[in-house]
């Protein structure tokens, strides 16, 4: 009988909503058919905007969204995709599958798009093909309220009042395919870039907050780009970035995302655990230059990434997604909870048919996948406070995938509910569990099951293949709650008091 101890009492900060974030790149059919469709599309839309996705996404309670890219976004010039749809620059998307770009998704639609979510934004900048003037223009074409050049073209192009940028990418992976550059180069470009992205006052909007500015971070277990860009430009940054990915194999041989074995199931698991040691150590590096934790650690790329479908083109990236990636899914955002104190953002990849999905459309048909189900199930985590939690670790797996059985965090809101999300890793076994409450009386607890076999998912001809249902399973008792968890599943609970 495994127990969990959770201290309501011990309050360990506030689990920012947008962990809970996620990012659309101009990748095969993450914007144009996931998300964007056209106005004149038979696809039931509002704006262009596919109404089944946005409603989905709006119960999923989606609070935050990265665009344009990813490594697009280094290349991309914002003023190709502003006004009269049909003079657009036309465009090939030399990164990704080499189709036509036609633009006809830009910032407007972008700004309608978080708008109808209702979401906050993270627009990503040009660093390694475009200027300090281009960004700086689409920060004041974006954002600023009065009379100049840039303000009076947005209006022109139908939008009287500025948009609201939250967050603003000052490039991406400038390590590699954001202009290949060394760590001392880029924290110097940040330090000039930055500079330049102006916090415009808006007399309507006495409190609009300034944006928050990201720099591109390090990939994976890089701890040297962390190291020098913090102390280069850690001072002039609010986020730093990280994109850690869960490969299963070797980049060249990454495996099928539906047919896999126990070995290679805890195999990837094991790889995705890994975000805790990288998340210990890059925040113990920022601690040297940031004690008070003023900059955030902002995960904005991560999760599976698997061989693409058979028959699919190869450069949009396009996965199924299992219960190995709801696993995925659950044990990361357990780690992200736990990590509150730096962790301030994380945005999975990608949103929809691309990489490891919450969506996946074909035509006019959308499923829901596992993942999308554990962010769903997660979402009352948003804006809670983290309860100090702990458990007796048991390690399952094999030789080259060791990870452990259960990983779970606890948060407790406002009006005093306490959630609890736990994953059981354990391919084959169940796991009976105590959770005893440090202080205070368990009233009443209910709950959300999702579970299957590790290669179960969803297709267009069976969407509800896995999905998540009411758990009846967990007890009030004397000291908590007791629970079986059943083999390959991910539990959230809520528990009243008294
Ligand atoms: O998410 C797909 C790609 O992965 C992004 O464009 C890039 O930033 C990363 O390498």
């Amino acid at each position: 009988m495994a127990k969990l101890y959770v201290n309501p009492a011990m309050k360990l900060g506030k689990i920012n909503k947008e962990v809970y974030g996620n990012f659309s790149e101009h990748l095969g059919r993450c914007i144009y058919e996931g998300l964007y469709v056209g106005e004149d599309s038979p696809i039931p839309n509002t704006k262009g905007m596919r109404n089944d996705v946005v409603n989905a996404l709006r119960e999923m309670k989606l609070p935050v969204l990265r665009w344009p890219g990813g490594c697009f976004a280094d290349e991309y010039h914002w003023e190709d995709g502003i006004g009269p749809k049909e003079s657009r620059k036309k465009m090939i998307n030399t990164h990704w599958g080499g189709v036509l770009e036609d633009n006809s998704f830009g910032t407007h639609e972008f700004m309608e798009l978080c708008r109808q979510i209702g979401c906050e934004t993270y627009v990503n900048a040009n660093v390694g093909s475009g200027t300090v003037r281009e960004m700086s223009e689409w920060v004041e074409y974006m954002t600023f309220d009065g009379i100049s050049p840039m303000a009076d073209l947005r209006r022109k192009n139908g939008d009287e009042e500025p948009f609201t940028v939250n967050y603003l990418g000052v490039g991406n992976e400038n390590w590699g395919c954001g202009g290949n550059m060394t760590p001392e180069h880029y924290a110097n470009e940040y330090r000039r870039y930055q500079t330049y992205v102006r916090h415009y006052p808006n007399e309507k909007n006495p409190d609009k907050k300034p944006i928050y500015k990201i720099a591109c971070g390090p990939n994976a277990d890089d701890y040297n780009w962390t190291e020098q860009v913090m102390k280069i430009a850690g001072r002039h940054m609010n986020g730093l970035s990280l994109h850690y990915y869960t490969i299963t194999d070797t980049w060249s041989h990454k495996g099928s995302a539906t047919e896999f074995d126990m070995p290679t199931y805890y195999r990837t698991l094991g790889r995705a655990s890994h975000m805790e040691t990288l998340l210990d150590r890059h925040s113990a590096i920022m601690d040297q230059y940031d004690a008070e934790k003023r900059v955030g650690l902002i995960v904005d790329e991560w999760g599976t990434w698997f061989d693409c479908e058979p028959g699919t083109n190869p450069g949009f990236l396009y996965q199924q997604n299992t219960m190995r990636d709801a696993m995925v899914a659950a044990l990361t955002l357990n780690i992200f909870n736990k990590h509150c104190s730096r962790v301030k953002m994380a945005n999975i990849a990608q949103l929809v048919n691309v990489l490891q999905a919450v969506i996946l459309t074909e035509g006019e048909k959308m499923l829901l996948t596992p993942t999308y189900h554990v962010f769903k199930m997660y979402a009352p985590h948003q804006e809670a406070q983290l309860l100090d939690s702990h458990m007796e670790a048991q390690w399952i797996g094999n030789e080259d995938g060791k990870v452990r059985k259960i990983y779970e965090s606890a948060s407790v809101n406002d009006a005093g509910e306490i959630t609890v999300t736990l994953a059981n890793l354990s391919a084959e076994e169940a796991e009976a569990m105590d959770i005893v409450l440090a202080e205070g009386s368990a009233a009443s607890v209910t709950g959300e099951l999702l579970t299957g076999a590790i290669t179960a998912y969803n297709t267009f001809e069976a969407p509800e293949t896995v999905k998540a249902e009411q758990f009846t399973g967990a007890k009030v008792t004397e000291q908590g709650v007791s629970l079986e968890l059943p083999p390959c599943s991910v539990v959230s609970l809520c528990i009243k008091m008294k």
